[in-house]
């Protein structure tokens, strides 16, 4: 396990220089996206890379994480509209080559791990933390052996979430998510974590023990993870 600890500029800069690294050893290599805020500064750092020809993904594939049931690629909540919005239109990614959940086709919520597993496996993993320690939307209680699947969400998250939406009502009940074996059978896992309230899960995640109350925890047990923290996530470590 590496940790590494600095503004979250710093941090940002660093996960992006991760990905400079793997993309030259393997141009083809297979990234595992997550949305929400903490890895906009990294998709900002991306986007502003690939534009002056420092990292190239046209060879690259992308499996994201999770989807709200409910909403499609064109809803401007939606992971799909997220990761376009936010970093694959401002890459040279083949968009056919990217991958999130269905929000809407949830019968083919297994087929995602099948499909991962055809396209070799993911190569790099890229995670947020909720404040309950879920990771994708595998909420404390979610067992370590779950592959992709549907969940509902739990009242904090759909509250911490709310803000993107007009009111909490409109915050989707459900989602669909890789599950915690799905992350784990990452080659490599980066975590990111941003500001003050995320410290108490943070040591939670990294200095308590491994169970399935505090799904991130099971991070300790991957061999190729690297946290990427900012001053105050990592305020109580
Ligand atoms: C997003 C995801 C979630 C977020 C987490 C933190 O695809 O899977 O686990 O990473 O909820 O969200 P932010 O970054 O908004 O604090």
């Amino acid at each position: 396990m590496k940790i590494i600890i600095d503004t979250k500029e710093k941090i940002a800069e660093m996960a992006a220089d991760r990905y400079v690294r793997l993309l030259k050893e393997k141009p083809n290599a297979v990234l595992g996206g997550a949305t929400g805020s903490t890895p906009l500064g990294l998709y900002a750092e991306l986007s502003r890379r690939c534009k002056a020809g420092e990292i190239s993904f046209k060879d690259a594939m992308s499996f994201n994480l999770d989807e709200y049931v409910g909403l499609d690629g064109t809803h401007d909540q939606s992971y799909r509209y997220f990761m376009n919005e936010n970093l694959f239109n401002h890459i040279d990614i083949d968009i056919n080559k990217t991958f999130v959940p269905s929000g809407i086709d949830t019968d083919s919520a297994s087929d995602y791990d099948k499909a991962i597993q055809a396209a070799g496996g993911i190569d790099m993993q890229l995670l947020g933390i909720g404040n309950n320690g879920h990771i994708g939307f595998n909420e404390p209680g979610t067992p370590f052996g779950s592959e992709t699947h549907v969940v509902e969400l739990t009242e904090s998250t759909r509250s911490a979430n709310a803000r993107f939406f007009e009111s909490i009502d409109e915050v989707p009940t459900h989602a669909v998510t890789m599950g915690i074996k799905t992350v784990m059978n990452a080659r490599s896992v980066i975590l990111m974590a941003i500001g003050s309230a995320k410290a108490e899960i943070i040591k939670a995640t990294i200095q308590g023990p491994v169970t399935e109350e505090v799904p991130a925890s099971v991070l300790q047990l991957h061999p190729d993870v690297e946290f990427y923290i900012d001053y105050e996530a990592a305020a109580l470590l």
